[in-house]
């Protein structure tokens, strides 16, 4: 096998994410796993952001957001979602579309439990993607949130995960002269099995 072909060997898309994502965790100056996440409107219109992508499970991927930020209300409207994780780095991408559904059970729960106190915190202050006054209004709202819950707030019911469940991949690596390397991944009728084929620059 050659160091170029090496790349994009794995047992499965999920496994080949998660070795392209622990280079990454090396070579990265920050947020390694900041992937761009596209959701569609009533009207068909596209939008796109930046979340953090905080767990690559054996058929889905987690991310954690506001149940009532644009971004959920889209998921809910269309159940259907993709990301691109790239780096820099490593001249490469990962593109993922497929459907999506809440995590707000026990890894939700794990999760926030986790995170600082104050971001814990502002996961109850902010009204996620709704208009704010001032940056002091926020902060009144946190200093609101430590009075009414504490120093072991419990998740809030409009907090938690989202799980994503792939139905296609592509792994994209830079080539010289724009000759690029392209791996699609598709999942075929049964579950969890996938197939490969490269793809044109
Ligand atoms: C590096 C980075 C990481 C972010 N991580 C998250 C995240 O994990 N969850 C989240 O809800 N928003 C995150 N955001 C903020 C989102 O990009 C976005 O502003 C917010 O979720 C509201 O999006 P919406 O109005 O489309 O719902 C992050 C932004 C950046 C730049």
């Amino acid at each position: 096998m050659t160091a170029r072909q090496s790349i994009f060997g794995a047992k499965d898309p999920f496994a080949l994410t998660r070795a392209w994502m622990a280079e990454a965790e090396k070579s990265e100056l920050n947020d390694p796993n900041a992937m761009a996440v596209a959701t569609v409107d009533e009207t068909g219109m596209p939008n796109v952001r930046i979340v953090l992508l905080k767990s690559i499970e054996d058929d889905a991927f987690v991310f954690y957001t506001n149940y009532e930020s644009r971004k959920a209300r889209e998921i809910g409207l269309s159940g259907k979602i993709a990301f691109v994780l790239h780096w820099k780095s490593l001249r490469r991408q990962v593109r993922v579309r497929g459907t999506a559904e809440r995590e707000d059970g026990a890894p939700a729960d794990a999760y926030y439990a986790s995170r600082a106190l104050d971001s814990r915190l502002g996961a109850w202050a902010s009204r996620q993607s709704r208009p704010l006054g001032s940056r002091e209004e926020l902060m009144a709202d946190v200093e609101a949130a430590r009075a009414e819950h504490g120093a072991n707030p419990s998740r809030p019911p409009f907090w938690g995960g989202f799980r994503i469940r792939p139905t296609e991949f592509e792994f994209w690596a830079d080539g010289a002269f724009r000759l690029h390397d392209r791996e699609r991944w598709t999942q075929g009728f049964t579950f969890n099995v996938w197939e490969k084929e490269r793809l044109y620059p």
